[in-house]
């Protein structure tokens, strides 16, 4: 009998995936459903992106490109790092690849061997268990409880840090939580992390979105001797509204966007240009889109919240980024809804997209089976509607 490679024994699919599959065939057998599921922004570039990318396709040479990405890309990102406040920075500290997600891959798989520790702040975005697991690495939980905003603290990430850990994961703005670290919160991360030496991977692809003039902190910026080791992640995914284009974005040493240039060079060779092009458009040209979402994103957060706000017992702290709120609802457990028991997370996100056609994704997909993960990008005429089936739902439990 022919085997796969033992690797494939430990790949599972993605969990917020099966969610979205069954809220869909709901769909299309005729069942009204709002989808809080997917984290896609839903929003189109502006018109400029597609302008560039008609512009490419005239111009097509129909040859391989390079394996770091165009020169013109690579000074547009640059570019977009200086404007954030992200100093020194040169062509080769940079590289990218089909989306942050295979950035990750690349970044992970270029740091872990197997067996190496790796923590992992939890609730967490579901690909990066997934991905440790498939390496072989061991994934260390640091379970970040509602009471403490879902964020780590330095106290906790000091604990933690042992001889054995390589790599720290760090994402802010979080998915699933929607949380904002404060410059003060990251400074004392960055304080704990210039004691270790270990590899700080950073998923920033959410660093323009945050709400309530919050401002955004960064381990780098936080202590800049950090800065040789610290991997950036970036993606035009969710702030330009491209998650199909695929476009994702490594900045960090030297040897780290080496790696990845070699990792490309051996699978993807290079992100099609026309995608390349687009990007340049989006980084370079006006900007307007991105930030007119951004205060529709945290407008509706604020209807979230205020519907939530509506359902006792809810524990939910509030979301000041990305555009997820992750309410504790685990007041619900042990009650029923029109007749069906809710025991965990993912029978109240059954029973929720059975009687009231709403889909949510489970928080144990995310480390964290106390709540549930709700995506709010959903058409703004639509939400008021979702938000009030889960107020209805709460008040039907029994
Ligand atoms: C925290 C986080 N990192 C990375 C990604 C992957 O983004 P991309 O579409 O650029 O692959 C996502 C997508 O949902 C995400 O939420």
């Amino acid at each position: 009998m022919l085997k796969l490679a033992e690797r494939m024994g430990r790949a599972k699919p993605s969990a917020i995936m099966l969610v979205a599959e069954k809220a869909k065939k709901l769909k299309a057998e005729g069942r009204d459903i709002i989808s809080f599921s997917i984290g896609v922004p839903n929003f189109l570039p502006g018109d400029h992106v597609y302008t560039a990318a008609r512009d490419s396709l005239a111009k097509d040479s129909g040859s391989y490109g390079s394996n770091r990405g165009p020169d013109a890309l690579l000074d547009a990102f640059l570019k977009h790092l200086q404007e954030g406040g992200f100093e020194g920075y040169e062509r080769k500290h940079v590289a990218t690849g089909i989306g942050a997600k295979q950035v990750l891959f690349n970044v992970m798989y270029a740091l872990l061997n197997e067996g190496d520790e790796i923590l992992i702040p939890t609730p967490y975005w579901t690909s990066y268990l997934d991905i440790a697991d498939i390496l072989g690495a061991r994934s260390k939980l640091l379970y970040c409880s509602p009471e403490q905003h879902y964020k780590l603290t330095a106290a906790q990430l000091e604990a933690a840090i042992t001889p054995e850990t390589k790599v720290l994961l760090f994402n802010n703005p979080s998915n699933p939580t929607g949380m904002v670290y404060t410059h003060e919160e990251v400074r004392a991360l960055a304080d704990v992390l210039v004691k270790h030496k270990i590899w700080v991977i950073s998923d920033d692809i959410y660093n323009r979105m945050i709400f309530d003039g919050l401002g955004y902190a960064h381990l780098v910026k936080a202590r800049p001797e950090l800065k040789d080791r610290v991997i950036l992640i970036d993606s035009l995914s969710k702030t330009y509204g491209m998650p199909g284009w695929r476009m994702g974005f490594v900045a960090g040493p030297v040897e780290v966007a080496q790696a990845i240039v070699t990792l490309n060079s051996n699978h993807i060779t290079n992100v099609p240009e026309v995608v390349n092009a687009a990007a340049v458009a989006a980084l370079t040209g006006p900007q307007d889109v991105p930030v007119l979402k951004n205060k529709e994103f945290e407008a509706k957060r604020d209807l979230v919240m205020a519907a939530l706000g509506k359902c006792p017992g809810v524990i939910c702290p509030k979301p000041q980024g990305a555009f997820y709120v992750f309410p504790d609802i685990s007041v619900s457990y042990g009650k029923s809804h029109q007749g069906k028991l809710i025991q965990n997370d993912v029978d109240f996100c059954n029973a929720l997209l059975d009687a009231k056609g709403v889909a949510c994704v489970p928080g144990s997909a995310f480390g964290e089976p106390r709540a549930i993960r709700i995506s709010y990008t959903c058409p703004s005429a639509q939400l008021p509607d979702g938000l009030q089936r889960i107020v209805d739902f709460f008040a039907e439990l029994a």
